[in-house]
């Protein structure tokens, strides 16, 4: 099957939130996957439904909200597994199941204890179940490129024969290299029969920094799938960048000669959303969407870019949807502007959601002249994208300097009862941390505290992003205000009610 589009399978809820401090709950899967879809991607692999209950009900949930992108739920190739997926899977317009097993001799010896034998037949009862549910089937042959050709060639095969439709060949532990990788697909393309019947995905891992361009390398030996995430994010050291590969692909289209269905302006936004619902922010250098991508410092290099702008830059920030920095709105700005700005942005809200928009810019504009783009999409995550309340912030005052003993009083909702208590502490946001431990009968470790100006100017408005830290269960939690203190105790709610969620979500899935 070669054809000039190249099918963008992003694998962000699955692989990515595989990563560290990466995990999201329901409410933000489900906002990311439709954010993904309004990103044109072509398959969303939402899960791993038999790795958790929790992971069950997200991968069905998103099954049933995704009006055009295929989705898929993964699965070991097991027939327990495979069941599992599609019954997370089977409410989708367009479901898939992707199931995978791995092939190299350190995987099946030390991991899987299984001789080649084993895995042939194995991957051709797995291949075959998942047909009885859905012609749409991937299998993955895992550490593909540390595999002896001969026997992945058998393995692909098999799974060939056994009526998959697409066929990845990861390399999961980022080891290969462009040329290698590209001599991989074409040897495959060569020896299987049948091969230009299915579509050949490549999914690499970043360990060398050479994701991107293995990824690249393996599309122009033919590969007519890639798996991405957003930002990079993944096991270890990420994934190959949705972002990167996608405008690799556009921008060197002279080279390539190929197409994505991405909406290539919606690729900022949706980096951003991911950032803001992990709260991990996106590096200064990351290709395409780092805050440096577009700045241009040297003197030598701003006049180049005043004469023509394609002197120092090969693509627009426009053409990625990355707004400038400008002035968006202000303290008369209007239901309809704010409207206008959010949908320029990606954010489609319902009434209900503009109305607690429009309310909170209005009190931003009273302690802030100049919103921003980066001042509204925090607070469309503040007030539209949190997950419900356990515990609320309903008044703080803070009191510190280097002749007082620094002091906070505060008063929360917990459970809709209102507390209020008064504590010191080393400094002020000590105190305020101190306040709401005692509020909510809680003491977690802060492993991160991190304060970043949302924009210039000392009016900013500081994003404050914490991770603590209780038993097993850790959590992360963001909070933006012109007022850091008010910000850090935002920041700090925040995570106490994800760890909430967890704990809740724990319980039940024992029950
Ligand atoms: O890295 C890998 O091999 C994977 C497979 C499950 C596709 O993530
Ligand atoms: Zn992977």
């Amino acid at each position: 099957m070669q054809n000039n589009t190249v099918y963008v399978f992003d694998t962000t809820l699955r692989d990515g939130e595989q990563s560290p401090g990466a995990s999201m709950n329901m409410q933000e899967k489900r906002r990311l996957a439709r954010q993904l879809d309004a990103l044109g991607v072509d398959v969303i692999e939402a899960g791993f439904p038999a790795s958790s209950t929790g992971d069950f009900e997200a991968v069905q949930e998103i099954a049933q909200v995704i009006e055009n992108a295929q989705v898929a739920g993964l699965a070991r190739a097991s027939t327990a597994d495979i069941d599992r997926a599609w019954e997370a899977i089977k409410d989708a317009r367009r479901p898939r199941i992707h199931t995978f097993l791995a092939t190299s001799d350190i995987h099946m010896e030390y991991k899987l204890a299984m001789s080649r034998e084993q895995v042939l037949a194995q991957v051709a009862e797995a291949v075959g179940r998942a047909s009885t549910y859905t012609q749409n089937v991937e299998f993955s042959a895992e550490d593909a490129s540390r595999s002896d050709w001969s026997f992945l060639t058998q393995v692909v095969q098999a799974a060939v024969d056994a009526g998959a439709t697409t066929i990845n060949i990861p390399d999961t532990v980022g080891y290969t290299q462009p040329e290698e990788y590209a001599a991989l697909i074409r040897h495959l393309k060569d020896t299987v029969q049948g091969i230009e019947d299915v579509v050949l995905s490549v999914h690499c891992h970043n360990d060398l920094g050479l994701a991107t361009a293995n990824t690249l390398a393996a599309v122009q030996a033919g590969a007519r799938q890639v798996e991405v995430t957003l930002n990079g994010i993944g096991e270890r050291a990420g994934n190959a960048a949705l972002e990167e590969v996608v405008m690799a692909l556009e921008v060197r289209k002279d080279l390539h000669g190929l197409e994505t269905n991405v909406v290539k302006d919606q690729i900022y936004p949706t980096c951003r959303l991911l950032s803001l619902i992990i709260g991990q922010a996106i590096p200064a250098y990351k290709a395409v969407i780092g805050g440096n991508a577009f700045a241009h410092e040297a003197g030598i290099h701003q006049h180049g870019m005043l004469q023509n702008k394609q002197t120092y830059e090969i693509m627009t920030p426009e053409s990625i949807g990355r707004p400038p920095s400008e002035m968006v709105l202000g303290k008369h700005s209007g239901r309809h502007a704010c409207q206008r700005r959010l949908e320029e942005l990606g954010y489609r809200l319902d009434r209900e959601q503009l109305d607690h928009v429009v309310e909170a810019v209005k009190t931003l504009a009273d302690k802030k002249k100049q919103i921003f783009v980066e001042d509204l999409e925090a607070l469309v995550l503040e007030e539209v994208y949190r997950i419900p309340d356990k515990y609320k912030l309903l008044y703080l005052s803070s009191l510190s300097g280097n002749m007082a003993i620094p002091t906070a009083t505060l008063k929360m909702s917990v459970d809709d009862e209102n507390v209020q208590v008064a504590e010191f502490g080393v400094g002020p946001v000590d105190s305020v941390f101190n306040a709401i431990c005692r509020i909510v009968g809680k003491n977690p470790s802060l492993q991160k505290f991190s304060v970043t100006a949302i924009t210039g100017g000392t009016d900013a408005q500081g994003e404050v992003t914490v991770k603590i830290q209780e038993g097993e269960q850790t959590a992360i939690g963001r909070g933006a205000d012109p007022d850091i203190i008010v910000a850090s105790a935002k920041a700090y709610i925040n995570a106490l009610n994800r760890l909430a969620k967890k704990e809740e979500d724990t319980i039940c899935a024992r029950i």
